[in-house]
């Protein structure tokens, strides 16, 4: 098999330095069973990537490829496969447990795999796989909010916890669309304004009193919260907003742990949603992800939905890879970055 390029690291460097991600060959990898040979034409970067990278503590014998969203062509089936043929265009988010998607060449499961959206570009495309999953999964599956009733949802109200960031950004859009009234949160004029642009209809400062300035908006409980930042530190504001009964999805996990007591005597239920639990343990669900994905290209197709792309670097290379993953660690992304090659 030919070489292909990959970007990759052995061990944990700041992100200034060159060595954080480096370019290197590696043998192009063969697809069986039901996995797909994509050729990545873009690529994002999300916190998970700077996450596993600052997160991995020894050094390595060989590079770790990592990078979640693809944009790309199939050059190649396993014998198993039958959703997608060699010419296909694909968008997708990928597993954890595999090399990731920073490479020439990438495998990936048909089963986590959508067709790629026709009326977008393909930096636009690849902003899109692994936070609509996100979003799509907390909100339908793990809130079990039904998509497709909005007059049933209608008067009902989400509080969604880091509006503008690339999951936030989805999640609005796609609360939106189910007819829910959208409350999601911005600490500045521009993350403020990205998120009304993305269908919120109220936005609260997340580093101010978040209870008060729900409350002066006139409502005293929400039915759902979505929380996408940092689950200890909007803990006590989750548990005094949220409606007897209601529903909370973080995907954020907790530093220490959570007092699920505190829901007790208003029975609300919490849920994590983690977008890599289907194709880690191979659930009999998993191909629902590919069902997921192509409702996300319908929308975006019908102009129903909107790209959360808001940066775009090109080519794909190290240096591009790396001025992606300091923007990202800054914890100020709006929507999405690209690294793209076309
Ligand atoms: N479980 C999963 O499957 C899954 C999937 C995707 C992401 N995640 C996790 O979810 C989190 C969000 O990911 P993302 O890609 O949406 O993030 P992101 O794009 O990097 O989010 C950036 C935004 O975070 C906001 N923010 C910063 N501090 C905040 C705070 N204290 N409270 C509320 N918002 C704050 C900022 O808004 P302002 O500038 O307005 O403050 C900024 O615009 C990350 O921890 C990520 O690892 C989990």
């Amino acid at each position: 098999m030919p070489d292909m390029r990959a970007i990759g690291f052995t061990h944990n460097q700041p992100i200034e330095n060159e060595q954080s991600l480096f370019e290197f060959f590696e043998p192009r990898p063969v697809p069986k069973g039901h996995d797909l040979l994509v050729k990545i034409h873009a690529t994002s970067v999300n916190p998970v990537d700077t996450g596993v990278r600052r997160g991995t503590t020894e050094r390595l014998d060989r590079p770790k490829v990592i990078g979640w969203d693809a944009y790309g062509t199939v050059t190649a089936v396993g014998d198993a496969v039958s959703l997608f043929k060699p010419g296909d265009r694909v968008f997708y988010a990928g597993s954890f447990i595999r090399p990731g998607t920073d490479s020439e060449y990438h495998l990936v499961d048909e089963r986590i795999v959508g067709p790629a959206p026709k009326t977008l570009t393909p930096a636009e495309i690849a902003a899109v796989p692994l936070t609509s999953l996100t979003a799509w999964e907390a909100l339908f599956e793990q809130l079990q909010i039904n998509f497709d009733s909005p007059k049933e949802n209608a008067g009902h109200t989400v509080l969604i916890i880091n509006g503008a960031g690339g999951v936030g950004s989805m999640a609005t859009q796609l609360a939106h669309l189910a007819g829910l009234t959208v409350i999601a949160t911005a600490s500045r004029p521009e993350t403020t304004a990205w998120t009304q642009n993305h269908g919120a209809d109220y936005v609260v400062n997340h580093r101010e009193d978040v209870v008060a300035q729900v409350h002066d908006l006139g409502f005293q409980t929400v039915d759902y919260i979505v929380e996408l930042s940092n689950l200890n530190q909007h803990w006590a504001e989750i548990v005094a907003l949220i409606k007897p009964s209601g529903h909370i999805v973080s995907i954020t996990g907790s530093d220490t742990p959570i007092d699920l007591r505190a829901l007790k005597q208003k029975r609300a239920t919490f849920a994590w949603e983690w977008m890599y639990t289907k194709s880690l343990y191979e659930t009999p669900d998993m191909t629902s992800q590919h069902v997921i994905l192509t409702r996300i290209q319908e929308l975006l197709d019908a102009g129903k939905l909107k790209s959360t792309l808001n940066k775009t670097l090109s080519p794909i290379n190290a240096a591009n890879l790396r001025a992606a993953h300091a923007l990202v660690e800054s914890n100020r992304m709006i929507g999405k970055v690209i690294i793209t090659n076309d």
